[in-house]
């Protein structure tokens, strides 16, 4: 089943995160930020695994650009969706509810938030400051570590492996059943 995984990421923890799960997946899956994805590339997978870093509430503008603009085409699709954000105490499907479409939602097949880092090294000195503002709110907001939540990712790793290779089997057993009527028929 040919997997494509889609990430946007402003200072490189949802691409660390997207290359972690495409090294451990150990099948042959395509990495790309969405900011470089052509859409005449997506006809060539089947499943697509979305993820993206949360900001102010929404996932990362410019993943949410891509899905509303090429929906009609996205929706023929499967997907996996994973989230990036600091907040661990987060709802999840509400977040997801406020930034992706619901049919979008309806053809997907795992959601998971895999945690978060602050990376100030990265940023400019207005954005070190922003961040260091909302790193602040949200220790204020509860005792949780912001850390990358390693454990989901290993869940959320076996889950599309799993997907990946029980899709597999399954088309082999209809092309295998396929060919059978085929030639009894032939013959
Ligand atoms: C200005 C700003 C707003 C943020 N808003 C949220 C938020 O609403 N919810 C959340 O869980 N994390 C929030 N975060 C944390 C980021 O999602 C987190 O740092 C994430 O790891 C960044 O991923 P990236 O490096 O792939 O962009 C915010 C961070 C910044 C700097």
């Amino acid at each position: 089943m040919k997997t494509l995984i889609l990430y946007a990421s402003k200072t490189g923890v949802t691409k660390d995160i997207a290359l972690m799960i495409k090294d451990s997946c150990q099948t042959d899956i395509t990495l790309m930020d969405v900011e470089d994805c052509p859409a005449n590339l997506l006809s060539q997978y089947e499943l697509i695994v979305l993820g993206a870093p949360i900001y102010m509430g929404y996932v990362h503008r410019s993943m949410r650009k891509f899905v509303f603009k090429h929906l009609d085409f996205l929706i023929t699709k499967r997907f996996f969706i994973f989230s990036v954000g600091a907040d661990a105490t987060i709802d999840l499907d509400k977040y997801l509810a406020m930034s992706y479409p619901k049919a979008l939602l309806d053809a997907t097949i795992s959601t998971m938030y895999l945690g978060g880092e602050f990376r100030m090294e990265s940023l400019n000195p207005i954005k070190r400051f922003i961040t260091k503002q909302v790193s602040d709110e949200l220790q204020k907001c509860g005792p949780s570590e912001v850390k990358i939540h390693t454990h989901n990712i290993k869940v959320f790793t076996q889950q599309l492996a799993d997907y990946i290779i029980h899709s597999q089997e399954k088309g082999r057993f209809f092309d295998e059943t396929s060919s059978t009527n085929i030639s009894k028929r032939d013959t």
